[in-house]
């Protein structure tokens, strides 16, 4: 199927798309006596999209972990049509669970009024994630057949067809500072290269750390003639790195303390800035600081796309459209206790408490802007917090399957009060896999797209800001643009995604006003 968009204010030439686009907003204002003053805005701007999707390399750090493994083989199935039997009959391989290749778009309504929809990656050329190259370091030197096996996500019926396309894969080795993750992941630690002559871990040579993961994604982009490369952080989650004044707070401060070997630059942040210096995007999908203020400037100097933190997949996902759909409804939810238990080796890891406290964090901030965006709920006579509690428990019998329990309790009108509990199971992999290869394709498909504002003489195109909050979909602590507040409603996240989309084609943005069915 291939759809024909007609707009006037999108013009083809060759393999660019160039689209005519007036940003309509409306500016607030607070007079002397708290009077709110809106002024609607509009700026006019040209977008140009490359059409041509080039071949893209995608590099994990933590390729043989659970997401890693089940990453690859969910690609080499669909590129090679691998259907297995279960004990339920035959699965055909999908992508079920990916906003880019499983879900749809409206795209308009039809001659009777009637929505009609599209699917997602038919509205502008995405990269095929079966087209993907994909690579990796993993501190474990696994071959990917074993770490699959290892991992326990997939159906051993489709793992058993995969073993001969895996088997010969070996991660890259990697960096391992024993200190920014849990001491118990040390038996995994066979395949390091930040090691001294006797074998011993050295973490006093940072820089020539950064050098190597340089060359490594300039081999892997030449060995595979790759037009592009996207490193994805999907490891173990590591402690917080300490803030610290001349250490990581510019880029300058940061690339001396490297040199330095200050004990503070973890691991991730290594690959951030190798990533960058090398021009290629870095995502992180733990929820751990990699993006310290010094990786920010330097993702800004250098013009690369960086984002993160944490993958939003399962409980945290339902908590920013629940939260939202509360507080929007107008009933105040005045506590959400969180509970997990998992088994995998990402519970294991989060099961030391410096860990634990990354993710907290990254879990706790999700319900921040809900909170803010109603003021008649949240005041300073009701008070201004929800209280939110978090807890992760390792249970290794429940393996991959990660239990969630919330509980949301709220105030309703006159002093009434409303309980909602869910018990939720996520197949943590399988749930995060899908979500790796949408912040991949998205990632990829902004750097095809360039602005200018229609008032700027200069005829130069812009990229987008460094830092890419149109992936905050995915993310459950999405960094944002040094003094803007993050976004945490899946609604919103999804609504500028897909009117990105729309404009880019000529369409207007959504709007669910429905003339044809609602004025007579
Ligand atoms: P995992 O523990 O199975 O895999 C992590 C892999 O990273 C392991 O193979 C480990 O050996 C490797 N590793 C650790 N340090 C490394 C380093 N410095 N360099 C290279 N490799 C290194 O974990 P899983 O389940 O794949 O999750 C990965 C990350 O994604 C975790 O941080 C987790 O918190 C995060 N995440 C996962 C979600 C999910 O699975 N639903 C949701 C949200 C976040």
């Amino acid at each position: 199927m291939s759809i024909n968009f007609k707009s006037s204010k999108a013009v083809r030439t060759d393999d660019t798309l160039i689209t005519k686009f007036t940003y309509e907003n409306s500016l607030v204002e607070k007079d002397a006596q708290g009077n709110l003053n809106v002024t609607p805005t509009a700026i006019d701007y040209d977008f140009k999209l490359d059409l041509k999707t080039p071949k893209t390399g995608l590099l994990l750090v933590g390729l043989g972990g659970n997401n890693g493994t089940t990453l690859v083989g969910s690609i080499l199935a669909n590129k090679s049509n691998i259907s297995f039997e279960t004990k339920e009959g035959v699965v055909k391989p999908n992508y079920y669970g990916s906003v880019t290749q499983s879900s749809t778009v409206k795209i308009g309504v039809d001659a009777d009024g009637n929505d009609v929809y599209a699917p997602f990656n038919s509205i502008v050329p995405f990269v095929n994630p079966n087209d993907l190259v994909v690579g990796g370091w993993d501190i474990s030197k696994a071959p990917l057949d074993q770490a699959m096996k290892r991992a326990k996500v997939l159906d051993v019926s489709l793992q058993e067809k995969l073993r001969p396309y895996l088997k010969d894969i070996e991660p890259l080795s990697s960096i391992y500072y024993p200190d920014f993750i849990a001491l118990n992941q040390k038996e995994r630690a066979d395949n390091v290269f930040n090691t001294g002559k006797g074998g011993e871990v050295n973490t006093n040579n940072k820089w020539a750390d950064v050098e190597k993961v340089r060359t490594d994604i300039r081999d892997f982009k030449k060995q595979n003639n790759l037009d592009k490369v996207i490193v994805l952080w999907t490891a173990n989650t590591e402690r917080y790195a300490e803030l610290i004044d001349k250490v990581n707070d510019t880029a300058d401060n940061l690339l001396e303390a490297i040199k330095n070997n200050h004990e503070e630059v973890a691991p991730s942040t290594i690959f951030a800035v190798a990533s960058i210096l090398e021009n290629v995007p870095y995502i992180n999908g733990s929820p751990q600081n990699t993006f310290v203020p010094g990786v920010i400037e330097l993702a800004e100097r250098y013009n690369t796309f960086i984002g993160g933190d944490d993958f939003k997949s399962g409980q945290t996902k339902i908590k920013s459209v629940l939260a939202q759909f509360l507080v929007d409804a107008g009933i105040r939810p005045v506590s959400i206790a969180s509970y997990n238990h998992l088994g995998n080796n990402d519970g294991y890891n989060l099961s030391a408490p410096k860990q634990f406290r990354s993710k907290e964090i990254s879990k706790q901030s999700v319900v921040d802007d809900i909170i803010e965006s109603n003021q008649i709920l949240y005041n300073e006579e009701n008070g201004k917090k929800i209280d939110h509690c978090i807890v992760i428990k390792y249970l290794p019998a429940v393996g991959d399957s990660k239990v969630a329990m919330d509980e949301y309790y709220s105030e309703l009108m006159l002093g009434g009060h409303n309980k909602i509990s869910i018990h939720n199971v996520c197949e943590d992999s399988l749930l995060a896999t899908p979500l790796i290869i949408d912040l991949v394709i998205i990632t990829e498909f902004l750097q095809r797209v360039q602005y200018k504002r229609a008032d700027e003489s200069d005829e130069k195109y812009h990229d987008f800001y460094a830092v890419l909050t149109l992936l905050s979909y995915w993310l459950k602590a999405p960094l944002s643009k040094p003094g803007f507040k993050p976004i945490n409603g899946l609604n919103k996240q999804r609504q500028a995604l897909e009117n990105l989309l729309r404009l880019l084609v000529g369409l207007p943005i959504n709007n669910e006003l429905r003339f044809e069915e609602r004025l007579q």
